[in-house]
């Protein structure tokens, strides 16, 4: 089989896990290729390491890169959901990440999360690419502020385009 490509933390990716509580369970939500979360599972800051992604394939391919990154899976505590991260059925707890995506993909995903009442995540880091308004006027409706609110926001650089990342917490801890 072919070797993948060993996973490095970009500045972005380092920061996201800096704003992350130690201790918890990490979200890479919408994890793509899922460096974040290998480099979470790598500083064994993390109770549990969960990695969701909607496309069959590219999870594959997380899977082989884990196996080829750690040997041995059945000793980390990493979780591996195939599914639209809106149809997770377990409790979401500790912290959550959803970078990469769209501001409506993650209102979609917040706002499914929240009503079916799994979504119980201390911290949420939000980096959206794209609709950014759609997420901020979530961020600042009634329904959302009755479970977080905004702890700060950072501005970062990737590749000469500037990106906003949201840190909000949870107003009680569920
Ligand atoms: C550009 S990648 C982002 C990768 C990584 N989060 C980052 O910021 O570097 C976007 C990923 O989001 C996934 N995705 C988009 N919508 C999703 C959803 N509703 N549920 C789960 N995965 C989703 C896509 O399959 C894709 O792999």
């Amino acid at each position: 089989m072919k070797k993948l490509k060993n996973p490095k933390l970009t500045i972005r990716m380092k920061l996201f896990l800096e704003f992350t509580l130690k201790g918890e369970d990490f979200w890479d939500i919408c994890c793509d290729h899922g460096y974040v979360g290998i480099g979470a599972l790598k500083s064994n800051e993390y109770s549990n390491i969960h990695f969701v992604d909607q496309v069959p394939q590219i999870m594959e391919r997380l899977s082989q890169l884990l196996k080829q990154t750690f040997l041995r899976l059945d000793e980390i505590n990493c979780h591996l959901h195939v599914l639209p991260a809106e149809s997770l059925d377990e409790e979401i707890k500790g912290n959550v990440l959803i970078a990469g995506v769209g501001g409506l993909t993650i209102k979609t995903i917040l706002d499914t999360l929240l009503q079916s009442n799994k979504l119980k995540a201390k911290r949420i880091i939000l980096s959206p690419h794209t609709d950014e308004a759609v997420l901020i006027n979530y961020m600042i409706s009634a329904e959302f502020q009755n479970f977080y609110k905004i702890n700060s926001k950072e501005k970062y650089m990737e590749i000469k385009k500037c990106r906003t990342v949201y840190i909000l917490d949870a107003l009680s801890v569920q």
